[in-house]
């Protein structure tokens, strides 16, 4: 076993925090964030992994739901493993208390017996999923047990309604070729306003607000195989990484630095503005003027009045793009899953078919045999 595999969700190392900085600028709509934590000596990780964070509930958030269930947090109750121990550890580090879930909301209407409300009611069965996604998207559990009082009468009875509060991934962003001893991310710290109240993400928001330099976090390192820098030091690679997806290329592209590898390196990065969010602006420009990053586009979406996103980027520059695949350049993805995976995946395949004068069809057949040979990955999430 490993040094870096003997932590893991179970039991994590705990991190010293060396680094917490804001990288987007005062104008911007985003917090977005860069860590710094220390590794212990032999945890090791390859650019391309992950790292698990495990977060703790907010004190605040807490203390409303004690104060809403008229319990102290004294309560003794049995945690997943059967071990004893308080209502208020259990709500602060093993259960998921933020973004409901509609098992909970199943969960907790069970536990209501004949006397079900009926605004809780209308939220059960699957004709009324639809209903139950809208009425859980933006509320926590405060909300649910401030709605419909009374239910838990038992402190153990959380266990049943609430999920494990699980950890979060944030790819690595850097390479310990150039930064021995260390891990980094780049974390966008959700926060909204939904229901009348404010609104944080679990982790994002421990990162963002109470891991300050000096705090230790537990943390432990996932291994990522699908996503890899080429065996091949001398093969080019395309990376496409909008937003917080620009994390694994800084340590791709560090790594590559460090290590003196030959490839050619062509960036393309977006976010919203450039005033504000351009990520790693200084090292990438460096990067740029010393020649590591051959080529660097960036999509600077609101700076102009026509959104003009990544892969706007790849079409105007689809011949060299083309060319590029021909010599063998691999091609990476992170980032939004849900939709800029897939248009970047939809101007590839022009590119693909536009550069090789062909068909559909043929561009498709060039995108498989591409993902055959472990040319085309993607960290989406
Ligand atoms: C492999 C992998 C790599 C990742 N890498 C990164 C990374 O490098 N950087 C990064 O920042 N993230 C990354 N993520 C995402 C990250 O793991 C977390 O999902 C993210 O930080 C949110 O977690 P959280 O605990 O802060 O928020 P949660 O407590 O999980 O809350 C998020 C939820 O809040 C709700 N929500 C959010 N906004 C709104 C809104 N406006 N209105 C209503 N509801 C809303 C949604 O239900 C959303 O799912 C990665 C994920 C994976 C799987
Ligand atoms: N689960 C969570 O709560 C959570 C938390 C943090 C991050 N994330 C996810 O992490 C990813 C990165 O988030 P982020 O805020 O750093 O960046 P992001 O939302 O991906 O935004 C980065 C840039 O991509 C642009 N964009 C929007 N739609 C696009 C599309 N279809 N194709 C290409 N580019 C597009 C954005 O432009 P415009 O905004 O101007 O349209 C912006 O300029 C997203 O999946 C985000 O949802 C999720």
């Amino acid at each position: 076993m490993t040094e870096a595999a003997k932590y893991t969700r179970n039991h994590p190392y705990h991190a010293l925090v060396r680094v917490n900085q804001r990288l987007t600028g005062p104008e911007s709509e985003k917090e977005t964030i860069h860590v710094e934590l220390a590794l212990e000596d032999g945890m090791t990780y390859t650019p391309g992994d992950a790292v698990g964070i495990i977060a703790t509930n907010r004190e605040a958030q807490v203390a409303s739901v004690l104060q809403a269930l008229g319990f102290t947090g004294d309560e003794p109750v049995e945690d997943h493993y059967k071990n004893q121990i308080s209502l208020l550890e259990a709500l602060t580090a093993h259960l998921g208390i933020g973004k409901l879930a509609r098992g909970s909301v199943n969960q907790y209407a069970k536990l209501c017996g004949d006397n079900l409300p009926a605004g809780l009611a209308a939220l059960l069965g699957p004709e009324n999923k639809a209903l139950a996604e809208e009425y859980v998207w933006g509320r926590e559990f405060i909300d649910l047990i401030t709605e419909f009082p009374g239910v838990i009468t038992e402190p153990q009875q959380l266990f049943v309604v609430l999920q494990r509060l699980q950890p979060r991934m944030y790819s690595i962003a850097s390479s310990q070729a150039a930064h021995p001893g260390e891990v980094h991310t780049t974390v966008r710290v959700v926060r909204y306003t939904a229901h009348g109240l404010d609104r944080q993400g679990v982790a994002s928001g421990h990162l963002g607000e109470r891991a300050p330099v000096g705090a230790t976090l537990p943390i432990y390192l996932h291994e990522n195989k699908a996503f890899r820098l080429p065996e091949d030091t001398d093969a080019p690679v395309i990376m496409i990484g909008p937003g917080t997806g620009i994390a694994p290329f800084r340590a791709f592209l560090e790594h590559r630095q460090a290590l003196g590898h030959k490839g050619d390196n062509w960036l393309f990065f977006g976010e919203q503005r450039s005033v504000s969010d351009y990520l790693y602006k200084d090292q990438f420009l460096a990067m740029h003027a010393d020649g590591l990053l051959t080529r660097l586009h960036t999509a600077f979406s609101r700076d102009q009045h026509n959104k003009v996103y990544v892969q706007d980027r790849m079409r105007e520059n689809a011949a060299e793009l083309f060319a590029w695949l021909e010599r063998g350049a691999y091609f990476y993805v992170c980032g939004d899953a849900s939709r800029m995976a897939k248009d970047v995946e939809l101007a590839l395949l022009d590119v693909i078919a536009n550069g090789s004068n062909s068909t559909p069809d043929h561009a498709a057949e060039y995108l498989a045999a591409m993902k055959k040979q472990k040319r085309y990955q993607r960290d989406v999430y």
